[in-house]
Order: structure tokens, then sequence, then C-alpha cells
């Protein structure tokens, strides 16, 4: 059993306070991405797991065994960097075994688990080079080599694509889901990119300033998300928000900038002022009468899969989400409608969900 348990964790540098009380439970074998701006705290929470900084308060448990007062070696987990900390002047089957001869482990035994690690990273040519003579794909393999041949509990990584360039951090984060699937060891991965969390985990965590936000499936996260942060954290483009005010006259209703939309229901006074939120996705083509707003092709990209279109809408500019073999020029017309389906209230001061139920009638 290699679950890891975090009870009320916190974590003072000095008198101050970076993380604060953090409850966490990942399963045996579940992959779970922290994710979060620069400084939440991400970096801080893996090293505790992994026993390199203290512990202010609160239990950590790995399998039943507080390990809050246990040495990182006798932990029984392995750490992949950002950095990979490769020893420069050892070949890569000699970096790969390192740990285990560390360990006095038998010959046969190591040669055995490289062997397999090697062949598992499809780095076998390479067992003979010194990481100068690698790519930053295949050295962050070899970090990966020699994690894997410890056969330890659990994996934690840092940020280790980072220093990839866009096409190998795409290729790499397969390998590591490939991986997962293989060896199902429980895995803790720290990124703040929420593509990566969201493409890689079973379950992401989204932390900011030391605190847990939100945790669920990807597209629980995507598709419900309990703040304005975390809605425009998940998601890339990120969700259009527009200020409104909640009214409820003849039913209740968001007055946006030049534009009222009905709800059958929406759990806020009268005066409110909300963000309303919707993904590019969520603003569809429309035909002129039926529109919601009619607006203006700014710039668009196409990107193959879809176009992205930015174009004015009640002030801010938005993006929305087109198939590609819609024509789409500068200065053409839009005609668009809000997807009933795909609407986020949130309170404009608190950054709260305000729970609403949409007018899916109201077309
Ligand atoms: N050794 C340290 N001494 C003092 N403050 C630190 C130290 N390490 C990290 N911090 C602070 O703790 C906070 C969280 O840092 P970190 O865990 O590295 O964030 P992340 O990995 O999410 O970018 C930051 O405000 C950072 O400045
Ligand atoms: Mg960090």
């Amino acid at each position: 059993m290699a679950a890891i348990t975090f009870s009320n964790i916190a974590k003072s540098y000095g008198s101050v306070r970076v993380i604060h009380g953090i409850d966490l439970h990942i399963n045996d074998g579940e992959f779970v991405a922290l994710v979060g701006p620069s400084g939440c705290g991400k970096s801080t929470l893996l090293r505790m797991v992994a026993g390199l900084e203290e512990i202010s308060s609160g239990e950590l448990k790995i399998g039943d065994r507080v390990v809050n007062a246990v040495e990182p070696r006798d932990r029984d987990i392995a750490m992949v960097f950002q950095d990979y900390a490769l020893y420069p002047h050892m070949t890569v089957a000699q970096n790969i075994a390192f740990g285990l001869r560390m360990r006095k482990s038998d010959a046969a035994d190591i040669a055995a688990r490289v062997a397999e690690a090697a062949n598992m990273l499809q780095i076998e040519p390479l067992l003979s080079r010194r990481p100068s003579e690698l790519s930053g794909g295949q050295r962050q393999r070899v970090a990966m080599g020699r994690a894997i041949v410890r056969r330890p509990k659990a994996f934690l990584f840092d940020e280790p694509l980072s220093n990839l360039d866009a096409k190998l951090r795409v290729e790499m984060r397969t390998e590591i889901k490939r991986l997962h699937a293989l060896l199902g060891r429980t895995t803790l991965y720290v990124t703040h990119d929420q593509v990566e969390a969201l493409t890689l985990a079973d379950r992401v965590v989204i932390l900011k300033e030391g605190r847990i936000l939100q945790e669920g499936a990807p597209l629980e996260l995507y598709e419900h998300p309990a703040t304005r942060f975390v809605a425009e954290f998940i998601g890339s483009p990120q969700m259009n928000m527009f200020a409104g005010t909640v009214r409820h006259g003849e039913g209740a209703a968001v007055h946006l900038n030049g534009l009222q939309l009905s709800f059958e229901s929406i759990d806020a006074e009268e005066g409110t002022p909300v963000s309303l939120g919707v993904r590019p996705e969520g603003l569809l083509l429309s035909s002129g009468i039926a529109a919601d707003m009619h607006t203006r092709v700014d710039v668009f990209e196409p990107i193959g899969s879809d176009t992205m279109v930015s174009c004015p809408i009640g002030g801010t500019m938005a993006v929305v989400r087109l198939a590609p073999e819609v024509p789409v020029a500068r200065g053409m017309e839009l005609n668009l409608s809000f997807d009933r389906n795909k609407l986020h209230l949130f309170d404009a001061h608190t950054g709260d969900r305000i729970k609403a139920r949409a007018n899916t009638k109201d077309r």
C-alpha cells in the first residue's frame, strides 16, 4: 500500500507561513497533479513528501506509516526534478544504476533492473553515452530511468518537462502517462501548466497561496469550476468573462452591457454584480434574428482543428472557437449566441460560483 495522506499539513519558513493546513488523500496507484501559479507552494509540498523539507505541523503518511520524522532515503519514493541532475562523468547506465549501487544491491540484479528500465524508456542504444551526448528529452528519460530502477512505492515529479521544447514536452507527457499505466505506482505530479495537469492526471488539485482551492477529475474542474480563479486558470484559451448584474424583474436575468440573458433561477440577490463566464466553445454561430449579439472579427487564428476568433463583445475582447471549415476574415460580421448549457456565474466580489439554472428555452 502506498497511498499518500496529508492531514492538516502546514509549513512556515521562519515566521512566514507558506502552506496552510493541507488535507489531501492520494489513493494507492492514483495519478494526482498539483497545479497552481508560481510561488503557490507546489514544490514545498512535494519536498515535504520526499523528506527534503521539514514539516512544520500536521501529519504525513505514506501507506500506513507516519513519515514526518523518517529520513528521505527510508521513505521508498523517487523524485524526478526539472533539472535532471545527472552525473556528467558517468555513462547513462551508470547514472541509472547509481542509486542501486549506493544501496549495495547485487550486481546482477542492478544490471537486470537497468536493462528493464532502458527497455521501458526505449533508451537501450544510449546506455554507454554520457549526459553531454544526449538531447534534453533523452536526459529526461535517463532521469526517469533512475527513478524507475528503484521500484519505489510512489513517484514525485516537480515540473519535469519545463526545460523541454513544446513538441518534446507533449511526447514526454505521453511517455509519463504510459509509464504510469505500465507501473501503476502512486504518482504526485507538480506543474504550473494546467494543460499538463488535465491531460496527465486522474485527479487535479488546484493550489493557490498555500491552500487547496478545488480538486476533482479534469473534466469536472473544466465544467464546474467553483471559483472564478479556477474557471480562468483551467482551459486554454481562457474562459471569457463578462461583467453583469443580477435582476429579478420578470423572472431571473443577468443584465450585461447591452444585452439581457434570462435564467430559470439565480441564487443571488437583486443587483448583485456578477461575472458571466463562457468558454470559447460556448459562443455559437447563430442566424441573424436568433442571435444574442452581433460583432465583428478582430483577429483570427487558424490552428487546424479549430479557428480561434477574437471579437469585441460587451466592452471586452472575447474569444470564440469555430470549426475550421467556417470561412473567417478580419472585419467579417459574426452573429453569436450563448450556449445556455455552458454558462457560469460568479460573484464579482468574492469570485465564488453562484448557483443558477439556465433558461435553455430562451433562444
Ligand atoms: N527555503 C525557503 N525559504 C524561504 N521561503 C521559501 C523557501 N522556499 C520556498 N519559499 C517560499 O515559499 C513559497 C512557495 O514556494 P514553492 O513551493 O517553491 O512554490 P512553487 O513550487 O509553487 O512555485 C514561495 O513564496 C517561496 O518564496
Ligand atoms: Mg516549484
